[in-house]
């Protein structure tokens, strides 16, 4: 049976992820518009199929014009100020785009009658500093920075929204994204500085003893986990964490990993400076994604090929080839 096609938005589809999403949602026959004040996106993200409408979500006035005239049967929210240091800096900001940003956008969902809601969290900075590793959805919340504070807000206000207004969500919490088109800002931006600095045959950087883990999942893997959620079907919930899944492989990797398995790909190996640890990071943070996994989602990509395609791709874009 064929399925109906979908108005399709997607909030930050000129950034690295949202752009993924946009690609995936367009190969599956959907119609796609993509929301975006392209502050840190960029129009060659967007792809050529999409409407691409510029705007910042803080303006109210503006996203309920838009979703009164596209009528959105779906919403994908991936638009955010995405910096932890912005967040500790300039908190009100962090929290003019991640909260009030998000409130323009469910309060014109629930006008308009939008089925679906996919919010983007992070399983990087809901749970601050995990007891449990591989940390599973309903270990206990501790954000550490404004960035997570307003990424957990989110989930808090979806979950009345859900239960008093009948807005249905689901809320993704990625591990560290890494993939083509990201940049050095997100919460994988090592590999995207690591694959730079091999490119230019430059010592690598490695903070404190390099042991920290992180989980690295694939961007192909993450856009796999929104096409499954977005219409997949869930029981009534009760708390956040029944409509929370975990976005990752489950597998940490050191920094001094990450850096090895890249030097093979890249085929160089011009060494590693120590620097001090920076305040305030992690130590481990790896996700449990058991309750995904139950729904018949898998990473597909091991560590090597997602690393191997990230690095190829900032070769050739480097090069000023096939971006
Ligand atoms: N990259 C990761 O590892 C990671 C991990 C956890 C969660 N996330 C989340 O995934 C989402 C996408 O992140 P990304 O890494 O692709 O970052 P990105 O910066 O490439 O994408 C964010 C997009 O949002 C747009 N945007 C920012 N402020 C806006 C505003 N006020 N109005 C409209 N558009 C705005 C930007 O122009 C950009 O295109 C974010 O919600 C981020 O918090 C990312």
């Amino acid at each position: 049976m064929t399925r109906a096609r979908r108005r399709v938005l997607v909030t930050g589809g000129a950034g690295f992820i949202g752009s993924h999403i946009a690609d995936a949602y367009l190969a599956a026959g959907d119609e796609v518009w993509i929301m975006d004040d392209l502050s840190s996106g960029r129009r060659e993200n967007v792809p050529e199929a999409a409407h691409l409408v510029e705007m910042d979500i803080r303006s109210a006035e503006d996203v309920r014009n838009l979703f009164r005239e596209a009528r959105f049967d779906l919403v994908n929210h991936h638009a955010a100020q995405i910096d932890v240091r912005v967040s500790v800096t300039d908190p009100a900001k962090d929290a003019a785009i991640n909260v009030h940003g998000l409130l323009n956008l469910t309060e014109a969902a629930i006008e308009v009658g939008t089925r679906r809601f996919v919010f983007v969290s992070s399983g990087g900075v809901v749970y601050g500093e995990p007891e449990l590793i591989p940390t599973p959805e309903s270990a206990p919340k501790g954000p550490l920075s404004p960035y997570g504070v307003t990424k957990l807000t989110g989930e808090h206000y979806l979950n009345y929204y859900r239960h008093v207004r009948g807005l249905d969500y689901v809320a993704l919490r990625y591990a560290n994204v890494y993939g083509p088109r990201q940049d050095p800002l997100g919460e994988a931006g090592v590999v995207s500085i690591f694959c730079t600095r091999l490119l230019d045959g430059a010592v690598l950087t490695v903070f404190g003893d390099g042991e920290q883990t992180r989980d690295y999942v694939f961007v192909r893997d993450v856009v796999a986990a929104n096409m499954l959620v977005s219409d997949l079907e869930l029981p009534d919930s009760g708390d956040i964490d029944d409509r929370a899944f975990n976005v990752g492989t489950g597998v940490g990797t050191s920094v001094i990993g990450l850096a090895q398995v890249l030097e093979s790909v890249a085929a160089v190996q011009p060494g590693r400076k120590h620097e001090r640890e920076r305040p305030g990071e992690l130590r481990h943070s790896t996700l449990n994604t058991g309750k995904l996994r139950a729904h018949g989602w898998a990473p597909a990509y091991s560590l090597e090929q997602g690393l191997q395609e990230t690095y190829t791709f900032i070769r050739d874009q480097r090069a000023g080839g096939p971006a």
